[in-house]
């Protein structure tokens, strides 16, 4: 069973080192967040999940954890972030931290003692080969670079190796099962890091690669599950409340593991990937970008084969983009926005909305930062203001962490929150429907209504129905049974005599 305050979250995904600086270093920091907490509540987010704080050399932005249990310095101190609990709740906003249980930082004292000749308490926290000329039978290995005899395993980059929750049917002598002593050691000292920022007041985790633990596991993941199920029997028992959030994408086997959410993500293929960032080979033809000839059946055949499978048991989570993404804002503009997020914020599941995609912040091309290469040009800072550093930060533009989007048409929060028809405001005004109508929260049902021809949309969320039409061209359909007073919309709709009349690119809502 889910954390009930799941129930009507919308997330706000916040980048600490680019979301706003108060010391002046040109870094992001905790107390920044805390900052603007009236922001992201008036924004109708109301909880957040915050991109890895932890101490790290930062080879992966912070994927790389040094210590699990302190605060980077950079954004500040574990009572900065416990303050940033209280005040969170204060005002009705719950805060998930991201967990990296699948692999430490090379730099991780864990790693360090695993590396040691001497057997230690962490010799088998990490996956050794037995030699230091032996490869990992088709993992991804290192060798040479530590004084114990052996290779070890990664889970990412260079510089993150797997922590070791054993294998599901090992076939080597340097092969644990995942139910050895020493693999079991690994969970419970997971298990331990959850406690520990759980009893500070933590909200819960989004999980960062959730299916990598168990090695060479079946098509079902079954011992990764396991080792899952057993963490939520913890959290059931001692952490009720919290919720957890996969980054799995795919949730016949996430929720099925004990988790509340899992994120549609966009690998390639993968239905998500067809509606706002459909630019994988040459033609663009995402769902919501104008007269595309996207179609939204290429989503819902994955979405609702997922949605049917799962929906007693937790939530599948739409998201704007990740800071994994590119953008939306770069191939869509703003009329194209209104419309994707209309859709993303009325579906069933719980929403993530990424710091900045609420006022169509760009794609920026700036150089590679902590391992981020592509993924770098959406994680620049956040636009506060038309001033200085975009209001990000007081300190000297060469400080900062990324640089600001410097064009003179830089969307930033001041401008749209005067402009009525802004992006900002829109998502205000979505969220609040959402926020006001159980029907159209993460639990209400969702029914089909029509996906043809031209591409509409219309859906039924309980007693409302929804309809959209992401094209240039009015398109007028034969729906007798959408009736009802407009709740709320986006360019022209109507529904009258039998015939739903939807005008270029608009968003209707009716009960
Ligand atoms: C996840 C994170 C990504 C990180 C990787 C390794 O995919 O979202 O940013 O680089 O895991 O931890």
């Amino acid at each position: 069973m889910a954390a009930a305050w799941l129930k009507d979250a919308v997330f706000y995904e916040i980048y600490p080192q680019s979301f706003y600086d108060t010391n002046g270093d040109g870094i992001g920091d905790i107390n920044g967040i805390i900052e603007k907490l009236d922001y992201v509540k008036g924004l109708g987010c109301n909880a957040l999940w915050i991109n890895p704080c932890f101490d790290s050399p930062f080879k992966d932005a912070g994927y790389d954890v040094r210590d699990y249990k302190k605060v980077a310095p950079r954004y500040g101190t574990n009572e900065d972030l416990y303050r940033l609990f209280e005040e969170a709740h204060k005002k009705g906003i719950r805060v998930l931290l991201d967990l990296v249980p699948g692999h430490t930082s090379e730099e991780h004292p864990w790693f360090r003692e695993s590396q040691k000749v001497e057997k230690n308490e962490y010799t088998d926290r990490y996956i050794w080969t037995d030699f230091c000329f032996q490869g990992a039978q088709g993992l991804p290995y290192i060798g040479g670079e530590s004084e114990r005899s052996g290779t070890y395993i990664l889970n990412f980059f260079k510089c993150q190796p797997a922590l070791n929750y054993g294998f599901l049917n090992p076939t080597e002598p340097w092969q644990k099962s995942f139910r050895d002593p020493a693999a079991i050691a690994t969970r419970e000292a997971i298990k331990d890091v959850m406690r520990f920022w759980l009893s500070h007041g933590c909200d819960g985790f989004r999980v960062d690669m959730a299916p990598s633990l168990v090695k060479n596991d079946d098509e079902k993941k079954s011992g990764t599950s396991a080792i899952w199920r057993d963490v939520r029997r913890m959290l059931n028992c001692e952490f009720p409340d919290a919720a957890m959030v996969s980054e799995w994408s795919n949730p016949k086997l996430s929720l099925r593991a004990g988790y509340d959410c899992d994120f549609c993500l966009n690998e390639p293929g993968s239905g998500y990937s067809t509606l706002m960032r459909d630019y994988g080979n040459g033609e663009d033809h995402s769902y919501f970008k104008k007269d595309a000839g996207g179609n939204i059946n290429r989503f819902l055949d994955q979405y609702l084969d997922w949605y049917e499978d799962t929906k007693d048991l937790g939530y599948i989570s739409l998201l704007t983009c990740n800071h994994d993404t590119i953008r939306p804002r770069y191939n869509l503009d703003e009329a194209e926005l209104k419309i994707a997020y209309a859709f993303l914020f009325t579906m069933p599941g719980v929403p993530f909305l990424y710091y900045g995609d609420e006022i169509g912040m760009r794609y920026l091309d700036v150089p590679t930062k902590e391992g981020g290469y592509y993924r770098t040009g959406s994680r620049t800072p956040m636009q506060w203001t038309a001033g200085k550093n975009a209001g990000f930060s007081e300190g000297k533009a060469e400080d900062l962490y990324l640089p600001v989007d410097a064009s003179e048409d830089a969307p930033n929060v001041a401008d749209e929150e005067k402009d009525p028809a802004s992006l900002l405001n829109t998502v205000k005004e979505i969220l609040a429907l959402r926020h006001s109508q159980k029907d159209l929260q993460a639990d209400a049902p969702l029914e089909v209504i029509c996906t043809e021809p031209g591409c509409p949309f219309v859906y039924r969320r309980g007693t409302i129905t929804l309809a959209l039409n992401p094209t240039g061209a009015e398109v007028s359909l034969p729906l007798k049974d959408v009736t009802g007073e407009v709740l709320y919309k986006i360019g022209e709709g109507s529904a009258a005599d039998g015939k739903l009349v939807l005008g270029a690119q608009s968003f209707v809502a009716f009960r």
